[in-house]
C-alpha cells in the first residue's frame, strides 16, 4: 500500500471537517442492492438504517425510468412536461382533498425553507415553534428550527417545545403537548414576533422516535389552528409508507395539516422533495412571489418519483411495513430484555427506537452503551444508528422492503453484540 492514499485519507484531504462519518470503522461502499450495502472488501452489510431507498437500493424499475428519461429530455419546470403534472396529480390523490397544490424542490431543506416563508408571509408574523431536538434542514432558516444540529441560529423568532416524554409514555400526551405549544405561542407573542406556525416531524425521529398514542398530534394541531398559525407536517421521515398503516404520518394521527414537507424517500435516492399545501396558502404566496428551482421537479427526478409510487403499489409495501415492523419491534424488545437491559421500544411500522436511557445509571453511560451497540453491529455486518436528545436511543429504520429474514439476521447480530459487550 506504500504510496497509495486510502479512500478515508483522500476524503479527509478533500472535504472539510463538517463532513462526519458513521461508525468507528467507516463503510467504504462498493455497490448496493435491495437491503444490502456491499463494501469495498466484498462484505454485504445489512442496511437497517437508510430511509431514502424505500423500494430498495439500486431498484431496477427506478433506474430504468430515470435512465430512459435522461436519454430523452431533461430541462426544468419552465417548459411543459405532461409527466410532471401527471405525477403531481397522482401524488395529490394520496392526500386529503384540501392539500391540492405541490411545489417541487431538490431537498427537504428547500421545502422546509419555503414552508417557513409561506407561513410567515401569509400570517404576517415571524414566530415559529419546533420541538427542542428537531431536525428540519441545512439552510440558515431551517437550521434555526433544527436545535438537534445546534442552537447557534435559534433566535427570538423561534420557540422550542420539549416533547412530553412522560405523558406520551402514560398515553395522555395530546393535551400536555398542546399546553406546551400554547405556552410557546404566548412566549412568541410576548416577544413581539407573533405566531406564524409550527413545524413537526410526524414521527419525532430526532427527538427520540415518538409515534404513540395515535392521535396525540390532534390537540397540537387544534392549538395551532386556534391561534391562527400554519401547521407544517414534516413527512421527510414518516412519509411514503414508513408507518405502514398510512402513507403519511399526519394521516395516522387523524389530522389535516396546512403544509406538508416531503423528501428523502420520494425519489429513492434522486434529489426530489416537495412542499404540498392548500391552494389558498400556496396561491397567496405565489401571487406575490415567483418560485423557480432549477433542478426541482425536473423530468428525470419526476420519473424517479413516479417509479417509486409504482413500486410501492407493485410490492404492496405498506402491508409489508406493518407485518415486518411488528416482528422488528417484538424482536428488539425480546433481544434487549434477554440481555437484562431496561429498554423501551417505541415506534410503528418500520421506524423503531430502542430507548436505553434507563439501562445504565447515567445518560452518558447509556449513550456509550448505545454507541457500543451501533459499532458492534457494524462489525457484524449490520448498519443502524442512534438518536434522541441524549443519544440513548437505537435508531432502526430500514428500507421498506425489509423482510422477516432480515429481522432474524439483525436480531442474531444484536444478540451476539450484546453477549460480547457483557463479557
Ligand atoms: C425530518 C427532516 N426534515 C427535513 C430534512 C432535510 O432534508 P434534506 O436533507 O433533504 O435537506 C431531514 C433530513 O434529514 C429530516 O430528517
Amino acid at each position: 500500500m506504500t504510496g497509495e492514499t486510502s479512500p478515508l485519507d483522500a476524503r479527509r484531504a478533500a472535504l472539510p471537517s463538517s463532513y462526519r462519518l458513521f461508525y468507528e470503522n467507516p463503510v467504504v461502499v462498493d455497490h448496493t442492492e435491495g437491503v444490502w450495502i456491499h463494501d469495498a472488501a466484498g462484505t454485504p452489510l445489512l442496511d437497517v438504517y437508510n430511509n431514502v431507498p424505500v423500494v430498495g437500493h439500486s431498484n431496477a424499475h427506478v433506474a430504468e425510468r430515470v435512465s430512459a428519461q435522461l436519454r430523452t429530455a431533461n430541462t426544468h419546470t419552465r417548459y411543459v412536461y405532461p409527466a410532471v403534472a401527471e405525477y403531481a396529480s397522482r401524488l395529490e390523490s394520496l392526500f386529503p382533498a384540501a392539500l391540492n397544490k405541490i411545489i417541487f424542490t431538490c431537498s427537504g431543506s428547500e421545502a422546509v425553507d419555503l414552508a417557513l416563508q409561506v407561513a410567515r408571509f401569509v400570517t404576517g408574523k415571524e414566530g415559529m415553534i419546533a420541538t427542542s431536538h428537531a431536525y428540519h434542514g441545512t439552510t440558515a432558516a431551517t437550521h434555526a428550527v433544527s436545535p438537534s444540529l445546534s442552537r447557534h441560529f435559534v433566535d427570538d423568532r423561534i420557540a422550542l417545545v420539549d416533547v412530553p416524554e412522560e405523558a406520551l409514555a402514560n398515553g395522555d400526551a395530546g393535551e400536555e403537548f398542546a399546553r406546551r405549544v400554547r405556552e410557546a405561542i404566548a412566549t412568541l407573542e410576548a416577544r413581539g414576533v407573533g405566531f406564524a406556525g409550527l413545524i413537526m416531524d410526524q414521527v419525532l425521529t430526532s427527538d427520540g422516535v415518538f409515534t404513540d398514542p395515535v392521535g396525540f398530534m390532534a390537540p397540537v394541531r387544534e392549538a395551532v389552528r386556534a391561534a391562527g398559525g400554519v401547521f407544517i407536517a414534516d413527512e421527510v421521515q414518516s412519509g411514503f409508507g414508513r408507518t405502514g398503516t398510512h402513507m403519511w404520518g399526519f394521516d395516522r394521527h387523524g389530522i389535516v395539516p396546512d403544509l406538508v414537507i416531503l423528501g428523502k424517500p420520494m425519489g429513492n435516492g434522486l434529489p426530489i422533495a416537495a412542499l404540498v399545501g392548500t391552494e389558498e396558502l400556496l396561491n397567496t404566496y405565489g401571487e406575490t412571489f415567483r418560485y423557480f428551482n432549477t433542478f426541482g421537479g425536473n423530468p428525470v427526478c419526476i420519473a424517479a418519483a413516479d417509479a417509486v409510487l409504482d413500486e410501492i403499489e407493485r410490492l404492496d409495501v405498506l402491508a409489508n411495513v406493518v407485518a415486518t415492523g411488528t416482528l422488528l419491534r417484538e424482536g428488539l424488545s425480546a433481544t434487549l430484555a434477554a440481555h437484562g437491559l431496561e429498554a423501551t421500544v417505541r415506534g410503528t411500522g418500520l421506524i423503531a427506537g430502542g430507548d436505553l436511557t434507563a439501562a445504565r445509571e447515567t445518560p452518558a453511560e447509556s449513550k456509550a452503551l448505545v454507541a457500543d451497540i451501533v459499532n458492534g453491529l457494524r462489525d457484524r455486518g449490520v448498519l443502524i444508528s442512534s438518536t434522541g436528545p441524549r443519544g440513548t436511543v437505537l435508531k432502526v429504520r430500514p428500507p421498506l422492503i425489509f423482510q422477516s429474514e432480515h429481522v432474524v439476521r439483525l436480531m442474531s447480530a444484536l444478540d451476539d453484540t450484546l453477549t460480547h459487550l457483557s463479557t
